[in-house]
């Protein structure tokens, strides 16, 4: 019987191992290519005995979006590791027309750290008003849950750049807080409150 080897795994012996090594072959894909976007309206459902929106429900809708923006970078399946940072800063009512842009903002090993920003409609003449931001890290993982490589990612906007430079800083504070990594190791994060040394 043939036998194949890819890489230095041989096919036979070990296919996940093989389809592992070939999806970590990296390439380098844009920003914008992981871009998705989607729109919801507020239902009295969605809302809390204020007529808000709750922010449960919010969450959820990230984590949707953001999982198909972190998708269309790797094309594996992937799964939430961690929220890093929401902020609510205003209320969102009662049949709002809310508007969530997800996007890649930088990719490592086998993590993406994925922006979302959340627009509101005004009803009457069809601006938009910024709400929310989240921040959310997911991990490509194969079949059996395993994380696998991702490719990297380019950045190519003012705001692309601004972001992929302060997330090797949010993934160590948010690998810290996991207790995954030692205060002392995150290097880039404690350079923003060290003062240079002469
Ligand atoms: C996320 C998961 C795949 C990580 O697996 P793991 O065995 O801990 O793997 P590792 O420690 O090697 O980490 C893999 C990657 O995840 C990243 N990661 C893990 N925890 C993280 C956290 N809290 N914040 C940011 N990144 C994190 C690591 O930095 C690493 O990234 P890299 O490959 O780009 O360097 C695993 O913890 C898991 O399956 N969690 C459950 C996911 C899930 O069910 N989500 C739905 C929410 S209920």
């Amino acid at each position: 019987m043939r036998t194949y080897c890819i890489g230095i795994f041989n096919l036979d012996d070990n296919p996940q191992r093989c389809l592992n090594y070939l999806c970590s072959m990296k390439t380098s894909k844009f920003a914008r290519e992981s871009k998705a976007i989607s729109s919801e309206i507020v239902l009295p459902n969605d809302t809390n005995t204020l007529g808000n929106l709750m922010g449960g429900r919010l969450l959820h809708w990230m984590d949707i979006i953001a999982a198909i923006s972190a998708h269309r970078h790797c094309k594996r399946i992937v799964v939430t590791a961690s929220v890093n940072n929401v902020s609510f800063g205003r209320p969102i009512r009662l049949a709002d027309i809310v508007t969530l842009e997800a996007q890649v903002s930088r990719a490592f090993t086998s993590s993406m750290e994925v922006f979302i920003d959340v627009w509101v409609e005004n009803h009457s003449t069809g601006e938009r008003i910024k709400h929310n931001e989240a921040i959310y890290t997911f991990v490509a993982v194969d079949q059996l849950g395993n994380p696998i490589a991702v490719p990297e990612l380019t950045p190519e906007t003012e705001l692309e750049h601004l972001r992929y430079d302060g997330a090797l800083r949010r993934r160590q504070l948010s690998l810290i807080l996991a207790g995954k990594l030692k205060p002392e190791s995150a290097t880039e994060l404690k350079a923003l409150f060290l003062p240079k040394e002469a």
